[in-house]
């Protein structure tokens, strides 16, 4: 049977609030091996890997330290495992001044562990993922006041049981809810999809919820009551966006014009500096152009999380 303790292993951490946190993370983290090489190559070859380098990244972690970047409080409440790659994790959280008191190990688990070839030439990413002791949101933890005590709860589709009952504490006590879903797991999905507030998706899923090829009649189509916005992403191609006083026609946002080199992460810094922003009380329009100007300056440098910008880096580049 699996046992779960706080991640330091102190009990009474949970107890421990921050009285206003702007952005609580519980869903998935993962430790991504980059591996670049000049082209991806066919079978039965051995090819020179030009750079290699080890970066803490998943939705939920990699949107965390985008929006810390952005100068926002944030807190990572989901579980993790006992081992060296959730270790690095917890280490990677903390230097970007993330609280990772609220999170839970729990022994069975671990982190999702990803090895990613770039390949320069055609700047495509392979992804090669070992997933089967990942988790995201915990059923029953963080304590409910832990949730209320952030501005803004970012999930994603790790840990549903754990996502639903956090999304209904925090809408119940007015809080933001931003989505990262990248597929439906199956159930309780459904229900956890339509109580979101924030639902952010890349044009690919949004097509998968709605059979609509067409992401501004998608935003559309996954409009609710509940909503406060819909954004579906469209990598190079920008995003539409859509909010209450639009009267169910998207707006589109142009993704801003760079010289891409490595687009890893891009939609979890999207989503990071959507929630930050949020958190800080910008309006739609405001949070999509921050968070584009985000991730397009994050598409020009190798890496997910390290080539994440600033706060000051994003301000400058909309400056220009
Ligand atoms: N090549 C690019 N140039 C400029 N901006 C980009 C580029 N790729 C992505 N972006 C920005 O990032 C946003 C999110 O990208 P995308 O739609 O690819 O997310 P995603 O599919 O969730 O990606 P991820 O695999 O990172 O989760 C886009 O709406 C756009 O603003
Ligand atoms: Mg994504």
């Amino acid at each position: 049977m699996a046992t779960i303790r706080p991640i330091h292993g102190y009990p009474d951490q949970m107890e421990s609030t921050s009285p206003t946190l702007d952005v609580l993370g519980l869903g998935i983290v993962a430790v991504d091996d980059l591996l670049y090489v000049d082209e991806y190559p066919p079978a039965d070859r051995k090819i020179r890997v030009r750079h290699r380098r080890r970066q803490c990244g998943g939705n939920t972690a990699t949107a965390l330290v985008a929006a810390a970047r952005m100068g926002a409080r944030c807190a990572y409440g989901g579980v993790l495992g006992d081992d060296e790659l959730s270790r690095y994790v917890v280490e990677t959280l903390a230097r970007e001044g993330i609280d990772t008191s609220h999170g839970v190990v729990c022994d069975t688990a671990g982190c999702a562990h990803s090895t990613i070839i770039v390949d320069r030439k055609h700047n495509t990413r392979t992804i090669f993922s070992s997933v089967d002791h990942r988790v995201g949101a915990h059923p029953r933890l963080p304590e409910a006041a832990v949730i209320r005590a952030a501005r803004v709860l970012l999930v994603d589709h790790h840990g549903l049981e754990g996502a639903l009952r956090a999304v209904r504490i925090a809408r119940e006590g007015g809080m933001h809810v931003v989505a990262d879903f990248e597929r439906d797991p199956g159930e309780p999905f459904g229900e956890l999809a339509s109580m979101v507030d924030h639902l952010v998706v890349s044009a690919r899923f949004a097509r998968e919820m709605t059979g609509q090829a067409d992401p501004a009649i998608a935003a559309r189509e996954l409009w609710n009551d509940r909503r406060e916005a819909v954004v579906v992403t469209c990598g190079e191609a920008g995003c539409w966006y859509l909010d209450h006083q639009m009267r169910g026609t998207a707006q589109h946002h142009a993704a801003l014009a760079v010289e891409a080199v490595d687009t890893t992460g891009c939609g979890d810094v999207f989503h990071g500096v959507y929630a930050a922003t949020l958190a800080r009380g910008m309006l739609l329009d405001q949070r999509v152009r921050w968070a584009s100007a985000a991730a397009a300056l994050k598409a020009m440098r190798r890496g997910g999380q390290t080539g994440i910008p600033t706060t000051a880096a994003v301000e400058q580049f909309l400056r220009q």
